[in-house]
């Protein structure tokens, strides 16, 4: 494969396809080959517009062997139904977050592609901003002395339009969960990713604002098996929606990701740095999504093929950010703590 173009396939042509289109399209080694829908026309809008073949039979995709991986952006309870059919036909697999809404579902995904020996990847782009990567480096370094708490704060606004947008918003069949699983789910992959696994939580999630079977609004309180504490709160009902916050305190200092740039870094004898206004990016719309993080994803995503390595975010590391969510709910519906891993689910 390696002088020749890796060929995609994108399932899903709905809001944030664009977004893989635009990326995939700006990768050199790439060449994107067919986009399929369920709706023709949607299928054919978006292959007019991008000048790609297009197709509303998925099964005919994934077995072109002209196909070497196979993007999966359709509603989340399909990620691992449409995977396992890519993997078994022995392409490549990226699914966007969160990686399905049940840990049945993941695993089964994970296992057909290492069965299949085939690589996965699973979208969390936020972990490929610059900004990102400097509070990775920030913390790895040790300046923060010992990092004792770490905290997502995902105070966003969907409308009710938004969730009449698409039949599968909002609902547990098809979005698994609301605040916590489809928005805040980006925020609580970067926190585990700095914070490391979790122990317990104890929290509580409610419908207050929208009409949806889902939560609009919730907080828990984490335990790291480090030793460190954590909050989380999401919502989607908080007018006009805030830019998303990622609070990292030690005892030597402090440092806060917010809106997807470095909003404080405080250290011990060190000159702080402090930024004045961060645009609220994500909060209101979902359309406001930067296309450089898919990019530098997809392109991490093209060496783990080709090194026959697991990507950063593989299926095994997004998986975490989906237990973490699931044991939230469940501390919500039952009252009381749960630790982790979680069993029977
Ligand atoms: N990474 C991010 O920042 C980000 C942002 C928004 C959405 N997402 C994720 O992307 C996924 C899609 O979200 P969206 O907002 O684009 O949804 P959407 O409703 O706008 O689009 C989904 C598309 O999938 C198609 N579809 C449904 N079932 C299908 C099937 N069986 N076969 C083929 N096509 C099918 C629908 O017709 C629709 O065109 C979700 O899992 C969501 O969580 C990620």
């Amino acid at each position: 494969m390696s002088n020749e173009k890796i060929r995609f396939g994108i399932v899903g042509t709905g809001v944030i396809s664009a977004f893989h289109i635009k990326a995939l399209q700006q990768i050199e080694e790439v060449e994107l080959v067919t986009i399929c829908d369920i709706v023709e026309e949607k299928a054919k809008q978006y292959g007019d517009k991008y000048n790609l073949d297009w197709t509303t039979n998925y099964d005919k995709m994934i077995n072109d062997q002209n196909i070497d991986v196979i993007s999966v952006v359709v509603p989340s309870g399909l990620h691992a139904d449409l995977g396992i059919k890519a993997a078994n036909a022995g392409k490549h697999v990226v699914v966007e977050k969160p990686i399905d809404i049940t840990l049945e579902k993941a695993d089964a995904l994970i296992e057909a592609c290492k069965k299949n020996i085939v690589t996965l990847g699973v979208i969390s782009q936020l972990r490929f901003y610059d900004s990102m990567l400097k509070v990775y480096e920030i913390v790895n370094s040790g300046k923060l002395g010992k990092v004792i708490q770490g905290d997502a704060y995902i105070k966003w606004y969907r409308s009710e339009e938004y969730y009449r947008s698409g039949g599968w918003r909002g609902t547990k069949k098809m979005d698994g969960g609301g605040a916590f699983m489809n928005q805040g789910v980006h925020y609580i992959d970067l926190l585990l990713s700095v914070m490391g696994s979790v122990k317990s939580v104890i929290s509580k999630v409610k419908t207050v604002a929208r009409n949806i079977e889902v939560e609009d609004i919730g907080m828990a309180m984490i335990e790291f098996n480090s030793g460190a504490l954590g909050v989380i709160q999401a919502s989607t009902a908080m007018y006009p929606g805030l830019p998303a916050r990622l609070e990292i305190h030690g005892t030597k200092g402090t440092i806060i990701f917010e809106g997807e740039v470095i909003k404080l870094v405080d250290i011990e004898g060190e000159e702080s740095y402090q930024k004045e206004n961060v645009d609220a990016k994500g909060a209101a719309n979902p359309s406001n999504i930067d296309v450089s993080p898919y990019v530098r994803e997809y392109n991490d995503i093209l060496s783990a093929i080709k090194e026959n390595r697991e990507p950063k975010v593989s299926g095994t590391e997004a998986r975490k950010a989906l237990e973490l969510i699931l044991a939230i709910y469940k501390s919500s519906e039952l009252n009381k703590a749960v630790e982790l891993p979680l069993r029977n689910e």
